[in-house]
């Protein structure tokens, strides 16, 4: 066991667990964080993706040990009431159908118009395309990642 200091969402945490533990068990079990969610454990699916320092990364096989000293971002903290442009595109095209791999797509798409304000749809393909849906919700994600652009452009938050 080690101990291990960690910047979530903005609050420092001191956890104390082993140095090889992927960082999605320190964020669910540890900090009691369960919006991201286990697939894969392979970094095959993208339900586990979070933000370190502002980049989508697979929680899965990320170990503790390797995130100390950077920020890091999950769903919880993406928008503190929820309500992140891509939140809400999310709820008004009713986006999720199981939900489970959805905490995954919202990580990767914020990432996405960060970098990308106005993504097209050949864009959004190459940047979602690690994220797996079971449900088959591409079509609808593709949607919502245009209308919360649009939401950012007219708020002037982009
Ligand atoms: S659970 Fe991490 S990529 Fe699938
Ligand atoms: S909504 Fe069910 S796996 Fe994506």
């Amino acid at each position: 066991m080690a101990r291990f200091e960690l910047l979530v969402n903005g609050t420092r945490h001191t956890v104390d667990v082993p140095p090889d533990m992927p960082l999605l068990w320190v964020l669910r079990d540890v900090l009691g964080l369960t919006g991201t969610k286990f697939g894969c454990g392979k970094a095959l699916c993208g339900a586990c993706t979070v933000h370190l320092s502002g980049t989508p990364v697979r929680s899965c096989v990320l170990p503790v040990s390797a995130v100390v000293g950077q920020p890091i971002t999950t769903i919880e903290g993406l928008d503190p009431e929820g309500n992140h442009p891509l939140q809400r595109a999310w709820r008004e095209l009713n986006v999720p159908q199981c939900g489970y791999c959805q905490a995954g797509q919202l990580m990767t798409a914020a990432a996405l118009l960060r970098q990308n304000p106005n993504p097209t749809d050949d864009d959004i393909i190459a940047a979602m395309g690690g994220n797996l849906c079971r449900c088959g919700t591409y079509h609808r994600i593709r949607q919502a990642i245009h209308r919360a652009a649009e939401i950012m452009r007219q708020e002037g938050t982009q």
